[in-house]
């Protein structure tokens, strides 16, 4: 077997797709005082939260930002973009989980996956839920949200699965609105 026969089953590893954004990030140490024995140590416990500036996020756009490994997208959803989501019944979905790490036990509506009750911003790990590659957004795909180009899964405009081999929504981290522009993650 030659040396580029080797590496044919890791292309996908190549195929990355993150977008650039205007937003900064900052380690968020300040917020963790319960550091104990029990544990992790402290800058262990800094990497996993971070806290995002998103007010340089125009509607229409998408900050994607490196979380514990992982890319994170940040949406500003449209109002059509909105009302496209809240149309869906979720009798209709692939997957009727809302996939959200703040409650695991919601259903895949709308409004159970955005993080304010507008449903103006979407938190999403931007990883495929088939093999993990990463989607492109931007109303990628058939159904206005993500598009996954390593074997073809459509997320709608709130990043859940509506054709294509995924098996999962995209997955929702813990995340919230400490003030009006600054989202903690973890
Ligand atoms: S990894 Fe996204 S469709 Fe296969």
């Amino acid at each position: 077997m030659s040396h580029a026969d080797d590496h044919v089953g890791t292309r996908r590893d190549f195929l990355y797709y993150a977008t650039a954004g205007a937003g900064t990030v900052a380690a968020g140490a300040a917020a963790w005082t319960l550091v104990n024995q029990m544990n992790p140590s402290a800058d262990v416990q800094a990497l996993a939260s971070i806290q995002v500036d998103v007010s340089g996020v125009a509607e229409g756009t998408q900050l994607t930002v490196k979380w514990l490994g992982k890319p994170v997208f940040i949406r500003r959803r449209t109002p059509e973009e909105i009302e496209a989501g809240r149309a869906v019944n979720v009798s209709e979905l692939i997957d009727q989980s809302a996939q959200n790490a703040n409650d695991p036990t919601l259903q895949a509506t709308d409004e159970n996956r955005t993080l304010d009750e507008a449903g103006e911003w979407l938190v999403q790990i931007g990883v495929c839920t088939h093999l993990g590659c990463v989607p492109i957004g931007d109303g990628a795909g058939e159904f206005g949200g993500w598009f996954c180009p390593c074997h073809g899964s459509h997320y709608d405009t709130a990043g859940r699965i509506r054709k294509g081999p995924a098996p999962q929504n995209l997955h929702i981290p813990v995340a919230e609105f400490l003030d009006d522009t600054t989202i903690k993650l973890g």
